[in-house]
C-alpha cells in the first residue's frame, strides 16, 4: 500500500473510533513500532539517496495528519464524555425544594428560656453556678450542717475528691452573696443531680430555677407575690396557686407551693393524686443563718429565695405526664415542640 492509501485508511479509522480503547488501537496499528505508517518510514532505506527527501516529506506529511486526526478525534470524544455525564448529573433547579428538616429547640430549653424572661422583665439577673460543688456551697452555708437530717433527703451524688454534684441549685445563693452585696435580685437556672433512679416523675439529673431576692423591708407578702404573679405568667392565665406551710433549713418561715392541676382543674385525677393540686416548688424568707454566714447585716436586710424543679414544669404547660419523655431524646416527640 502506498502512503495516500494508509494516510486515507488510518484518518477514516481515526473518525470512526467509537471510544478511546479503539481510538488507541488506531494508535498502535499505524504509528505503534510496528504500525504501518512507521513501516513505511523504515522503507525509506530501500529507495535511492535521490527518492529519499521526498518520499521521507510526504511520510512524515502522513505521519503528521494521522496524529492530528487521533488527537482531534480524543478531543471530540472527552467532550461526548463530558456532556454524557453532565447530562446524567443535571439538576432541575425548577424543582420544589425538599426542605432542610429544620432543627428546634428542646422543650426544657424552651421551658427555660420562657421562666428567664419573665424574671429578666422583672429586673433579675440570670446568674449560673458551677454543677460540681462542695459541701460548703451545697449545703453548710445554707443551714445544713453535717448529720443535719435534710442531707438524707438530697441523696447526693460524690465525686472521689469529695466534691459533690449539687443537688439543688440553691448553692448558686451563697455564690452571689459571696460576690455581691444587697440589693441582690437573681435566678440561677441549671442541672442537678440526685441519685434516683428513674421512673415516671424521676431522673437522676434534672433542672432546677433558684431565685434569690434580698434588700431592705423585703416581706413575705412580695415573695407571695412575686411567685402568684410568675405562676400566672407561666401559664398564661390565672391559675389557682396555693402555698403550704412547709420547713427548709435555708427559709424560716418556709412553705411549699401548689397550683391548680393541669390535668383535671381541680376535681381529682391521677395526675395530682385525687388531691387537686400539683406541688411546684418550695421557698421561704431567707433564714438569717445563712444571711449571717454571708456577712450580711441581718437587722437591715431580709430576703425571700424559692426554688422549682423546671421539668415539673414543663411536664405541667405541656401536659406530659411521663418526664422520662423529656429525657429519651424521642425525635417523634420532640417533633411536636418545633
Ligand atoms: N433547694 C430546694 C430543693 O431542692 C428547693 C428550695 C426550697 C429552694 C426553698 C429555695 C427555697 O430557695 O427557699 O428541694
Amino acid at each position: 500500500m502506498d502512503v495516500e492509501q494508509i494516510e486515507t485508511a488510518a484518518l477514516a479509522a481515526a473518525a470512526a473510533a467509537a471510544d478511546e480503547q479503539a481510538l488507541d488501537q488506531v494508535r498502535v496499528r499505524f504509528l505503534g513500532r510496528k504500525g504501518e505508517v512507521t513501516a513505511l518510514l523504515k522503507g525509506l532505506g530501500r529507495l535511492t539517496p535521490a527518492e529519499r527527501p521526498a518520499a521521507g516529506a510526504r511520510i512524515n506529511v502522513a505521519k503528521g495528519r494521522v496524529q492530528a486526526a487521533i488527537e482531534a478525534r480524543r478531543n471530540a470524544l472527552g467532550e461526548e464524555q463530558l456532556r454524557r455525564e453532565l447530562a446524567s448529573e443535571a439538576v432541575d433547579v425548577t424543582l420544589p425544594g425538599r426542605g432542610g428538616g429544620g432543627g428546634s429547640l428542646h422543650p426544657i430549653t424552651q421551658t427555660l428560656r420562657r421562666i428567664e424572661e419573665i424574671f429578666v422583665v422583672a429586673g433579675y439577673d440570670v446568674v449560673a453556678g458551677p454543677e460540681i460543688e462542695d459541701d460548703y456551697h451545697n449545703f453548710e452555708a445554707l443551714n445544713i450542717p453535717a448529720h443535719h437530717p435534710a442531707r438524707a433527703m438530697h441523696d447526693t451524688l460524690y465525686l472521689d475528691n469529695g466534691l459533690l454534684l449539687r443537688t439543688h441549685t440553691s448553692p448558686a445563693q451563697i455564690r452571689v452573696m459571696e460576690q455581691q452585696q444587697p440589693p441582690l435580685r437573681i435566678i440561677c437556672p441549671g442541672r442537678v443531680y440526685r441519685k434516683d433512679d428513674v421512673d415516671a416523675s424521676h431522673s437522676p439529673m434534672f433542672h432546677q430555677v433558684e431565685g434569690l431576692v434580698v434588700a431592705e423591708g423585703i416581706a413575705f407578702a412580695d415573695l407571695k407575690g412575686t411567685v402568684v404573679d410568675f405562676v400566672h405568667r407561666f401559664f398564661e392565665k390565672e391559675i389557682g396557686v396555693r402555698f403550704r406551710p412547709s420547713y427548709f433549713p435555708f427559709t424560716e418561715p418556709s412553705a411549699e407551693v401548689d397550683v391548680r392541676c393541669v390535668h383535671c382543674g381541680g376535681a381529682g385525677c391521677r395526675y395530682c393524686g385525687y388531691t387537686g393540686w400539683s406541688e411546684v416548688m418550695g421557698c421561704g424568707m431567707v433564714h438569717p443563718n445563712v444571711l449571717a454566714n454571708m456577712g450580711i447585716d441581718t437587722e437591715r436586710y431580709t430576703g425571700f429565695a424559692f426554688g422549682f424543679g423546671a421539668d415539673r414544669l414543663a411536664a405541667l404547660l405541656y401536659e406530659i405526664d411521663d418526664m422520662r419523655l423529656l429525657f429519651d431524646n424521642e425525635i417523634r416527640f420532640l417533633e411536636q415542640f418545633a
